[in-house]
């Protein structure tokens, strides 16, 4: 059957289609675990996203005959859409790849019938054979990169530097992969647009998709949902839909920027310089504010004077930070711990002060096992301590990152600072996403903060005049949130983030006139 008469045939019932398939989709989401679903990246399109972003990719496309391609298909939203939107363009290829077979048997039954190839295969190991496509569109698997495995990092980086010759990071979540691994599948001038998780805007191991878009092909427009709608409600992301060109491109040009409402109808929208985006860390910036003036680079930031580092992660908060009553319950020796504050929602006090020992004067002091003895010794020396230890090997000593540690117990050796920021939350009208805490206890902190450690030069003035403590943080906390959240980011549902290296370029001139 030719395709331009399957579209006829197929216009009638195309909406009862795609009601069959969201019914589908639905059924097979219910069923499974979110948990299974965020370890294969399952969460479908919703249809007015998928039909207003296939709608611009037609747009911008220059041919009437379509060869389509779509990596991770699930049951098809974008195939649907395609149908739905090609008006009178051809399409005279359709594949589709899906590695689950609930999802790939909902879109074969739907679409292969037609004569478009849906395959039941995993897209990262196929290789195009004969044509390539002029339009790729898709949602691909954002899964996290604690769900890949080493050896499957190992292969898809290998691959993605062979085909592209670009190194990702082993924080990159698949979606990078698949981007890059796809690059192979676009003939020269194919138009490919990807919704995908906002993050790689902003953070380091989002630079290989930036070096792509910037080096390999012509970038045409990034458009990023306002987080607080999230896309996603089970997925937890704030997503953005990149569209470029498979066309090398030397010269400098304008890369256009929408943020909010849709895609269509987007609130904001800015035209940024190429050469400006290879110079600016971070993209979210755009459309909302300008290019960044170079004389920011001169203004005092946080950096300038503390190196901030994320707090501890201890692989387990439960197993390795406990109360005292805890410790003395299970005849603990108290020379294993040292204090660490507990998490900022826990934290009911901006300044925590000290007992004569170091110890937090706050409601309930927490405690973290600290030991770097091996477990031969530790049985020796503190039985009651192994046994404890003992408790955990089945299920802490297995968590991500205990594993991949010299002894799984061990925790980083870190010093406590007097300057803490919590560095992550939700706004409300009377409290900041981000409190500056100031700590004169020796408690440590977990990763729900940022450690602000003085550098010499300020560490110096505040031995000389412990006074200066205060004035520091006064000063911390008058910075305006505007400046955090503008080096910082949001999360779907409107979470809030700032990690060690934003949070250094927050401009605090008031600093210099201190020191
Ligand atoms: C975010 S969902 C999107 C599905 C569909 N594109 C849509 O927009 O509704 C990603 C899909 O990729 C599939 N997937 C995950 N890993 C894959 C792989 N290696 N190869 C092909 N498909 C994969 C998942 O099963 C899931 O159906």
């Amino acid at each position: 059957m030719g395709t331009q008469n399957l579209r006829l045939e197929l216009s009638r019932d195309l909406i009862d289609v795609e009601s069959i398939r969201m019914n589908e989709q639905q059924k097979i989401d219910s069923k499974k675990e979110i948990e299974e679903r965020r370890r294969r990246g399952q969460f479908a399109t919703p249809i007015d996203l998928a039909d207003e972003i296939t709608a611009y990719g037609l747009s911008v496309l220059s041919t009437d005959d379509i060869s389509f391609l779509e990596p991770a298909v699930g049951t098809g939203a974008f195939i649907s859409a395609l149908l739905r939107n090609c008006k009178d363009k051809y399409i005279s290829k359709c594949i589709g790849y899906e590695i689950d077979k609930q999802y790939f048997d909902v879109a074969s039954s739907l679409w292969s019938y037609h004569g478009f190839e849906m395959k039941n295969l995993d897209f990262t190991m196929q290789n195009p054979s004969g044509k390539q496509v002029n339009l790729l569109i898709s949602n691909p698997p954002y899964v996290r990169h604690h769900y890949i495995t080493v050896e499957e990092k190992t292969r898809l980086n290998k691959l993605v530097y062979n085909e592209v010759g670009i190194n990702i990071s082993g924080l990159a979540g698949l979606y990078s992969y698949f981007m890059l691994l796809s690059h192979k599948w676009l003939a020269p001038g194919a138009v490919s647009g990807w919704l995908i998780p906002s993050e790689f805007m902003d953070v380091n191991y989002g630079e290989a998709l930036k070096e792509y878009l910037l080096n390999h092909v012509r970038l045409l427009r990034i458009h990023r949902y306002d987080p607080q709608n999230s896309q996603f409600n089970d997925a937890l992301v704030s997503s953005a839909v990149v569209w470029f060109i498979n066309e090398k491109c030397e010269d400098d040009y304008e890369v256009e920027f929408t943020f909010g409402g849709t895609h269509t109808l987007p609130q904001k929208r800015k035209l940024v310089r190429k050469s400006v985006l290879s110079s600016e860390r971070k993209w979210t910036r755009f459309p909302e504010q300008d290019v960044r003036s170079t004389d920011m680079q001169r203004i005092t930031q946080l950096g300038d004077y503390f190196d901030i580092k994320r707090g501890l992660a201890t692989g387990d908060n439960n197993f390795f930070i406990l109360t005292k009553e805890q410790i003395e319950e299970r005849g603990l020796d108290m020379s294993f711990f040292i204090p660490i504050l507990p998490s900022p929602r826990k934290l009911k006090t901006d300044e925590v002060l000290s007992d004569k020992m170091g110890i937090p004067q706050i409601d309930t002091p927490y405690f973290l096992l600290r030991c770097s003895l091996p477990e031969d010794e530790i049985k020796e020396k503190s039985p009651a301590l192994w046994s404890y230890l003992q408790t955990g090997k089945d299920t802490t000593a297995k968590k991500y990152l205990c594993k991949s540690r010299r002894l799984w117990y061990m925790q980083e050796n870190r010093t406590a600072t007097p300057f803490l920021c919590s560095y992550m939350g939700r706004s409300s009208e009377s409290r900041s996403p981000f409190r500056f805490i100031l700590n004169h206890s020796d408690a440590v902190a977990t990763n729900s903060y940022l450690m602000l450690y003085p550098k010499p030069g300020l560490e110096r003035l505040i031995a000389e005049n412990t006074a200066l403590l205060n004035k520091v943080w006064d000063i911390l906390c008058s910075i305006g949130n505007k400046s955090i959240e503008n080096e910082g980011r949001v999360y779907g549902g409107g979470l809030k983030k700032i990690e060690p290296k934003e949070l250094a370029k927050v401009p605090c001139q008031e600093l210099d006139f201190l020191c």
